[in-house]
């Protein structure tokens, strides 16, 4: 009588994404097999289920198809469309590897951008030292890439209104905070917009919540509708000028004579938003496309 071989964990993923091809395509466009490996690779080693030693052992081993290993795990989460950021619990940003949960927004490439354009203007800029605001941090990403690409003197300021948010921020910065110069410091502060901060700031980065909840909402992907935390997405249609009017007031009033806002938002609404940032009183105003030529950033300056 043959005795039937033992499934391997790499056999059982392999098997399960064939199977389940179509139902995954449908979160996750453009899954592959190769994807999904790294991924499970990831989470095996963080969560120190690989010893680290080889980590493509980790397909070799049986499958065990109990409820808590670790591959039947990814099956379920994955069946449910969890982000595979949140499976794995990082997300490759700019330079580092960020902690994510659901409690903070999946840093997105684009975003990238406006870091990439916060360290040129700082390394430009004839002063030595600067004071940084990054409203909105999140995980912590943007104001985190931009102390790591820069030896210039810098105090950043990460403001959230959520504090399980900045829970998440401060886990980063205690992993991430010897991979930049010492003089660098960072502190978090939970704020509505700039309503607890009375600091004067000589940049100030954002990436605020800018989609409108119901005019928007065709363009979001349900994987995001249904995972990401919404106070990260969405504002309401009918308050929309009114919050940006305040925070480009408070941006205003927080910014040093030579200081600069450099802002992401929506493709749709970020032409309208330049007219408000110059009733505010901003003298210069610059609309910045990305890498596919959509209008997504802007760059006020009194
Ligand atoms: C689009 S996410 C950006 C997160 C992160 N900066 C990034 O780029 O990945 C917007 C962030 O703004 C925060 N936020 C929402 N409303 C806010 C408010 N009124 N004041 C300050 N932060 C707010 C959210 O909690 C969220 O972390």
């Amino acid at each position: 009588m043959k005795i039937k071989s033992i499934v391997k964990n790499g056999e059982a993923l392999s098997a399960f994404f064939e199977k389940e091809k179509k139902h995954l395509l449908h979160f996750y466009p453009g899954l592959t097999i190769q994807r999904l490996k790294q991924d499970f690779k990831l989470m095996a080693f963080i969560h120190g289920i690989d010893n680290g030693t080889n980590a493509d052992e980790i397909f070799d081993r049986p499958y065990l198809s109990y409820k808590t290993n670790p591959l039947t795990i990814f099956f379920e989460k994955l069946s449910l469309g969890v982000p595979l950021e949140y499976i794995t619990g990082y997300r490759y940003f700019y330079k580092s590897l960020f902690r994510v949960t659901p409690d903070v927004l999946i840093p997105r490439s684009e975003t990238e951008i406006l870091v990439e354009k916060a360290v040129s203007w700082i390394n430009k800029n004839h002063s030595e030292d600067f004071h940084v605001l990054d409203l909105g941090t999140g995980s912590g990403a943007i104001a985190l890439s931009i102390l790591m690409d820069t030896d210039k003197k810098l105090q950043i300021v990460a403001s959230d209104i959520s504090e399980k948010a900045l829970k998440v921020a401060r886990e980063n910065y205690s992993s991430l905070k010897y991979l930049f110069p010492a003089h660098h410091k960072m502190t978090f502060i939970q704020s509505d917009r700039l309503h607890n901060i009375k600091d004067q700031f000589d940049l100030i980065c954002t990436n605020p919540p800018y989609i409108k909840r119901l005019a928007d909402r065709e363009g979001v992907h349900h994987q995001v509708q249904n995972s990401e935390p919404h106070l990260a997405l969405f504002l309401d249609d009918d308050l929309y000028d009114l919050w940006f009017h305040d925070l480009f007031h408070s941006c205003f009033h927080s910014l040093k004579p030579h200081g600069m806002v450099l802002m992401e938002g929506h493709e749709n609404h970020l032409e309208h938003l330049a007219e408000l940032a110059k009733k505010v009183g901003f003298g210069q105003i610059e609309l910045i496309k990305d890498y596919t030529d959509r209008i997504r950033f802007l760059k006020l300056l009194k």
